[in-house]
C-alpha cells in the first residue's frame, strides 16, 4: 500500500480549514480544537530541497488567527523599538512592548503586546523562529502563550504574543527588593506550569518542550502562568521509541542528565526540568549559582540529599517565605520534586500526575509556619540570592549586554550542553518508593480531608 506523502502546503491547509469543513472539531472544548485535526510538524516544514519563502509561509497560514505584520507596523507600536517599551532580552533577541488595535489591521483586538526581535545568528535562529509560528500557530491552551502574528521581511524576523503583565516567573521569583511570592502564589503558579506541560505532552502527537524553566514562565496579571519559547520544541516520537539527539540543546542546570549524557529525549525530560522549577519555587534559589562553590553551584546536587529527609524540611524552604506555608504542603511539593528529579526517566511522574498532586496543594489549610516579618535585603543577601548582581541590572531594563558582555553565559543560554560523567550519580530506588508512598498517602490524607 502506498502512503500518501503529507507535504507543508497539503498540511497547512489543512489544518486551517474553517469550522464549517470540520463540523467534528466544534464540540470538541475550546484548547483542544486547534490540534483535533492532522497537526502541521516542524519536520513537514524543514526540507532544505525545498525552503519556506515569506509568500509561502503567509499563503499557507491565510485561515489561521495568526496575522501577518510588516516592520514599519512593528517600528509604529514599539515607538520605533526605544529603550523606553523594552521588557527584557534573552539569547533570541529584545522584547519590546508595543499597542496593537483595528486601526493597524482590521480584526485585530485592541490589546497590548510583546514584541520579540531575533538577533539573527546563522540559521539556528530562524529555525527557533519558524518552530515558534509552527508550534504556537496551532497550538492553544489557557496556559501557552498566545501567538497573535509574526513579520518575516528581508532578514527580519519577529513575533508578536499577547502581553504578559507580570514577566517571567524568573523576574518575580529572584527579584530585588520586592516582598517574596507567597506560598500560595508559588503553588498557583506550579500548577498552571504542569498543565501547559501536561498539555503538550498528551495531545495526539506529543510535543517535547525542551526549553522549560522560570525565565519561560510568563505571569499575567493575577498570576496565571502561560509557557512561552518553543523554538527549542520538538515532535515526540510515537509510542514507547526515544529521540536521539546528536546535537543536545537546552539550559545548563535544567536539562535531564540522560538527555545530556546520551542524547535520549522524551517527555520525561521535560518532567525532570519540571522539577528543577519546583524546586526553584520552593527553595527561592536559581537552578545554577555561579557564586557558589563546587557541587553546590547545581542546585539539584545541593538540594538532593535534603529532599529525602523529612526533617531537613527548614533547610529547603525559602527563608523569604519567613515560614509562611503550608507544612503539609510542603512535604507533598518536596517528595513530588524529588521524584519529577529521578535520575531515572522511567522512575519520574508523567505531567498528569503531577497536575494531580499540584492541585491538592491549592487550597491546603493547615497551620502557616511562623510571624511574618519583612526583612529589608542587605547588600550580602542580594549576592545570595541573584548571583553576582548583574541580573539586577537586566531587570532595571537596561540592555545588559552592552554593557556586559558575559551576559549570556549568565544566564545560562540555549548552548551545547556538555557535562562531566561525574555530575551523573547514582539512584536510591528504596527512596523512590518512600517517596511515592509520601505522595500517595497524602494524596489519600487530602482526599479524606476534601
Ligand atoms: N509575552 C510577553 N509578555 C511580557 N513580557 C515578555 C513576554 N515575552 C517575553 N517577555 C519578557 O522578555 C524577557 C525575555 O524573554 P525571552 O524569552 O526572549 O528570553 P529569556 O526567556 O529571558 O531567555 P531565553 O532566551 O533563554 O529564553 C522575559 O524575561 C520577559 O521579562
Ligand atoms: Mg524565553
Amino acid at each position: 500500500m502506498t502512503q500518501k506523502k503529507i507535504t507543508w502546503k497539503s498540511v497547512i491547509f489543512g489544518c486551517y480549514k474553517t469550522n464549517n469543513s470540520l463540523p467534528a472539531a466544534e464540540a470538541l472544548p475550546e484548547s483542544r480544537q486547534s490540534t483535533s485535526f492532522q497537526r502541521l510538524c516542524l519536520s513537514d516544514v524543514s526540507n532544505p530541497s525545498s525552503p519556506l519563502s515569506p509568500d509561502d509561509l503567509s499563503n499557507s497560514l491565510i485561515g489561521s488567527k495568526l496575522h501577518v505584520f510588516t516592520l514599519s507596523q512593528l517600528r509604529v507600536i514599539t515607538s520605533n523599538f526605544s529603550r523606553s517599551n523594552l521588557l527584557g532580552e534573552g539569547g533570541f533577541g529584545p522584547v519590546y512592548k508595543g499597542f496593537v488595535d483595528e486601526k493597524l489591521k482590521p480584526g485585530l483586538e485592541a490589546q497590548p503586546v510583546a514584541v520579540k526581535a531575533l538577533d539573527l545568528d546563522g540559521m539556528q535562529g530562524h529555525k527557533e523562529w519558524m518552530a515558534e509560528i509552527i508550534f504556537l500557530g496551532q497550538l492553544r491552551h489557557p496556559h501557552l502563550v498566545k501567538l497573535i502574528g509574526y513579520c518575516w521581511e528581508d532578514e527580519h524576523r519577529l513575533l508578536v504574543y499577547e502581553y504578559m503583565a507580570r514577566g517571567s516567573l524568573e523576574n518575580q521569583l529572584f527579584r530585588r527588593y520586592a516582598a517574596a511570592l507567597p506560598w500560595s502564589t508559588r503553588m498557583k503558579i506550579a500548577l498552571g506550569a504542569a498543565k501547559g506541560l501536561a498539555f503538550l505532552h498528551e495531545e495526539d502527537k506529543p510535543v517535547i518542550y525542551r526549553d522549560f524553566k522560570t525565565s519561560n514562565i510568563l505571569l499575567d496579571s493575577d498570576y496565571t502562568t502561560k509557557l512561552s519559547d518553543f523554538g527549542l520544541a520538538k515532535d515526540g516520537p510515537e509510542g514507547e521509541e526515544t529521540h536521539v539527539i546528536t546535537r543536545v540543546m537546552g539550559t545548563q542546570g535544567y536539562a535531564a542528565p540522560e538527555y545530556v549524557m546520551t542524547g535520549h529525549l522524551t517527555t520525561m525530560s521535560d518532567v525532570y526540568s519540571f522539577g528543577v522549577v519546583l524546586l526553584e519555587l520552593l527553595t527561592g534559589r536559581r537552578s545554577m549559582d555561579n557564586t557558589r562553590i563546587g557541587r553546590d553551584q547545581s542546585l539539584v546536587e545541593w538540594a538532593r540529599p535534603l529532599l529525602r529527609d523529612p526533617r531537613k524540611m527548614e533547610r529547603v524552604m525559602d527563608p523569604r517565605l519567613e515560614g509562611q506555608f503550608s507544612i503539609k504542603g510542603a512535604e507533598k511539593a518536596i517528595a513530588l520534586a524529588y521524584k519529577c528529579l529521578s535520575h531515572h526517566p522511567k522512575a519520574r511522574p508523567r505531567m498528569s500526575f503531577v497536575v494531580k498532586v499540584l492541585e491538592t496543594l491549592q487550597d491546603f489549610q493547615d497551620s502557616l509556619v511562623g510571624p511574618f516579618v519583612y526583612v529589608v535585603p542587605n547588600e550580602n543577601d542580594s549576592k545570595e540570592h541573584f548571583g553576582n548582581g548583574k541580573r539586577a541590572k537586566f531587570e532595571e531594563g537596561k540592555d545588559s549586554r552592552e554593557e556586559n558582555g558575559q551576559r549570556n553565559n549568565y544566564l545560562g543560554w540555549r548552548h551545547w550542553i556538555k557535562l562531566p560523567m561525574s555530575s551523573i550519580a547514582y539512584s536510591y530506588p528504596a527512596l523512590y518508593k518512600k517517596c511515592e508512598h509520601s505522595l500517595n498517602s497524602s494524596k489519600n490524607h487530602s482526599e479524606k480531608e476534601e
